[in-house]
């Protein structure tokens, strides 16, 4: 909450800051441990249906901030909702991944919403990588309320979910469905999203439910796909005139309850199917890559009525051999697609709902791979609000079987020519350089005098080369240059306590061993593996470093070409 002084605090008109709850950080919070920074998706402000108390955009509301891990200060931040009627408080933990652009690669983050709207931004900045436009919304006639006039709508990807319905859209799974959804909610389409509540009944699409919800997102580094779970579930109520003296002037309610849904008497939804998907963004180009229904209504399926997929709450996670495993659904499955297609691989029956996030892992002494979900109602979207609850685990590819891991792997390692090995080829054509946050050249160091290891030293495990701190570089440059902009920019770090946040040049997967020691006491020369660093004004990857080319160095050089050297096996 922006105090007086504090950016931010003009968004609040009248002291609606003051006292106000809400705008926490609701969903889970995300850590870059490499850039140190820390974000956070923030919440809804309270009271979540009427804002005449707090009129104005309500920073940081509905934003996802970027704080310094050491210093909490804010680095950037978004607000994806603006001066929020809907509930859209941000739920789920802001996703961190790699995006490929014209052979760049960037640091982003991605945040889905209940609005089903994937954003995604340069995680060091906050600039978004795909445009988002500020559109007009419809605005409020309820008195006292104040719309904020624009919503942000990013051109890319697409919405994952539904954000309007029409009277065409309305059921026809069954002839008693859709004569009840007409006869009950006929009246208030069309509908779409940013509609303000009114003193009749609205629909509210995609409802308080999303959309995305808490689960968030899964990402494959290998595909650069997202996998998000979305549900297609719209919210209905209108505001009611309170007795003067309550808090509220106006409250969110309807004849059925609050958060009464958008469904007919079976809890089937009133528009058309799908109901529940789950969808592969490419996050490279902002394209929905696949997208299919997730779920099964058991009595429509009965009736032979194609799938309709279903509302769901839970995760996805997604493995490195291609597979998507997914609970979450109304229908008390458990699932497993192809990350590649979409295409349903496994589909198993659970106790009850399996609202939750599965994980998996490789059992110690079996030394199979497991995969777990926890069990049980709840989630608010079941039918039943009491049921079993359970662990349910499952062994993937006994003996015979084999996985699309190992299917990749062959792939790899084909390309690996047979002969006597060669040293790491260079990346053609050339890889852009990063930006780095100070304008470093390593030309017109090494021209000055200056040698590698004068800068780079092996650390205490002789595993990393280590960059120097900005107290190093300022034992020069407190007398070297001292004027120029660059220097004072690290002056200024230097005197916060601060480091340079360098953007990583080379830099493998995590499931990859590798230490520098074993390779410069072989006395290989950096420029082996770097190429011409000390030609370099701004350093770019020159040489690979993917696994065909460290192999074929090792069978250059003897080397041992067992996979245990470089993967941790038998974890
Ligand atoms: C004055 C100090 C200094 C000297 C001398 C120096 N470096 Fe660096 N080096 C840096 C800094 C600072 C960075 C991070 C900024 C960048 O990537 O340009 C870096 C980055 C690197 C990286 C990329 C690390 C990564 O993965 O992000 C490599 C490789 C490297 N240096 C190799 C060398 C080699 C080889 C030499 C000798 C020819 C050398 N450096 C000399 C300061 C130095
Ligand atoms: C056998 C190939 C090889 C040689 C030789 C080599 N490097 Fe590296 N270097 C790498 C790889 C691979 C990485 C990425 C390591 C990672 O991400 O864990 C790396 C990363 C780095 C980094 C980033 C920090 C780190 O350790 O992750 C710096 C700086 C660096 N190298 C400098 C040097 C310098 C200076 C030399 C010469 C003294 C050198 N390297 C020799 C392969 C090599
Ligand atoms: C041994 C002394 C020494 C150390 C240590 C040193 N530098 Fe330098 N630095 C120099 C010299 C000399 C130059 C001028 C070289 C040239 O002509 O490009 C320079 C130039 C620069 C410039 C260019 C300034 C401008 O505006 O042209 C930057 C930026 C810079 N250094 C950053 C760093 C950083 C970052 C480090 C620590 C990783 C570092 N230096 C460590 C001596 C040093
Ligand atoms: C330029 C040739 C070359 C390249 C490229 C190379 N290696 Fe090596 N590697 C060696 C040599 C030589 C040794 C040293 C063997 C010894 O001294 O026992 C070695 C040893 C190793 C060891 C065992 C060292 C230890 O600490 O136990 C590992 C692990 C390893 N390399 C991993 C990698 C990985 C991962 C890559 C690719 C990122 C890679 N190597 C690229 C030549 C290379
Ligand atoms: C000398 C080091 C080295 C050896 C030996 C090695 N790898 Fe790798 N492996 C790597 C590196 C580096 C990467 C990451 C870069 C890449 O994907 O090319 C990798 C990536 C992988 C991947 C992930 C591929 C993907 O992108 O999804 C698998 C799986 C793998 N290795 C399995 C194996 C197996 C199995 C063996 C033994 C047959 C083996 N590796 C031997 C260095 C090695």
């Amino acid at each position: 909450m922006p105090k007086p002084g504090e950016v931010g605090h003009n968004t609040w008109e009248k002291d609606g800051w003051k006292d106000r709850s809400g705008t926490n950080a609701w969903g889970p919070i995300s850590v870059d441990v490499n850039h140190g920074m820390v974000f956070l998706p923030l919440g809804s402000p309270s009271y979540d249906f009427y804002g005449a108390d707090r009129k104005g955009e309500d920073l940081f509301a509905n934003s996802v901030l970027a704080l310094k891990t050491e210093t909490g200060k804010l680095v950037w931040y978004y607000q994806i909702i603006h001066h929020d009627l809907w509930d859209y408080d941000l739920p789920a933990q802001p996703v961190l991944m790699t995006v490929h652009r014209a052979n760049r690669e960037i640091p982003a983050v991605a945040e889905v919403t209940k609005t089903g709207f994937v954003f995604v931004f340069d995680r060091l900045n906050g600039v978004p990588l795909f445009p988002i436009e500020e559109r007009p919304v419809p605005q409020s006639q309820v008195p006292g309320e104040a719309t904020w006039p624009t919503q942000p709508f990013p051109l890319k990807p697409p919405p994952l979910a539904r954000t309007s319905v029409a009277r065409a859209d309305i059921t026809n799974v069954t002839p008693e469905s859709r004569k009840y959804c007409l006869q009950t909610f006929g009246s208030i389409l069309p509908a779409r999203i940013f509609d303000p509540w009114s003193l009749t009944l609205k629909l509210e699409m995609p409802g308080t439910l999303g959309g995305a919800n808490w689960s968030g997102a899964s990402f494959d580094p290998f595909s650069g796909y997202l996998f998000v779970n979305t549900s297609d579930l719209g919210v209905v109520g209108e505001m009611k005139r309170q007795p003067a003296g309550s808090p509220e002037a106006y409250l969110w309610g309807s004849k059925w309850g609050t958060f009464a849904r958008f469904w007919d008497s079976q809890h089937y939804p009133c528009q058309q199917p799908p109901w529940g998907t789950l969808n592969a963004v490419n996050l490279n180009t902002g394209e929905i890559a696949w997208k299919v229904p997730l779920g099964v209504v058991d009595a429509l399926k009965a009736k032979g009525i194609p799938k309709t997929g279903i509302y769901n709450l839970g995760g996805s996670i997604v493995t490195a051999g291609g597979l998507v495993f997914i609970g979450a659904t109304a229908d008390h499955r458990f699932r497993a697609f192809d990350a590649q297609t979409g295409k349903e691989l496994w589909v198993t029956k659970l106790e009850f709902n399996g609202h939750a996030t599965p994980m998996t892992y490789l059992g110690k002494r079996t030394n199979r791979q497991f995969v777990v979900i926890a069990v049980g109602a709840g989630g608010n979207i079941g039918d039943d609000a009491s049921g079993p609850t359970a662990l349910a685990a499952y062994a993937l590819f006994p003996k015979g079987q084999s996985s699309p891991a190992q299917a990749r792997l062959q792939a790899e390692l084909a390309k690996i020519p047979s002969g006597t090995g060669s040293e790491p080829p260079e990346i053609k054509p050339p890889l852009l350089a990063p930006t780095q946050p100070i304008p470093f050249s390593h030309r017109g160091h090494v021209a000055a005098g200056m040698s590698c290891d004068n800068c780079h030293q092996l650390s205490s495990d002789g595993k990393q080369m280590q960059i120097p701190s900005v107290t190093g570089c300022m034992a020069c440059h407190q007398s070297v240059m001292e004027a120029r902009p660059a220097i004072q920019k690290m002056t200024q770090l230097e005197k916060e306590g601060q480091q340079i946040s360098w953007v990583r040049v080379y830099q493998l997967p995590e499931f990859v061993f590798f230490s520098h020691q074993k390779h410069i006491d072989a006395k290989l020369a950096c420029e082996v593996c770097h190429g011409m660093v000390r030609n370099q004004d701004v350093l770019r990857q020159e040489k690979e470093i993917s696994m065909v080319a460290c192999i074929n160095c090792h069978k250059l050089r003897k080397v041992s070409t067992s996979c245990g050297l470089c993967h941790n096996i038998g974890y």
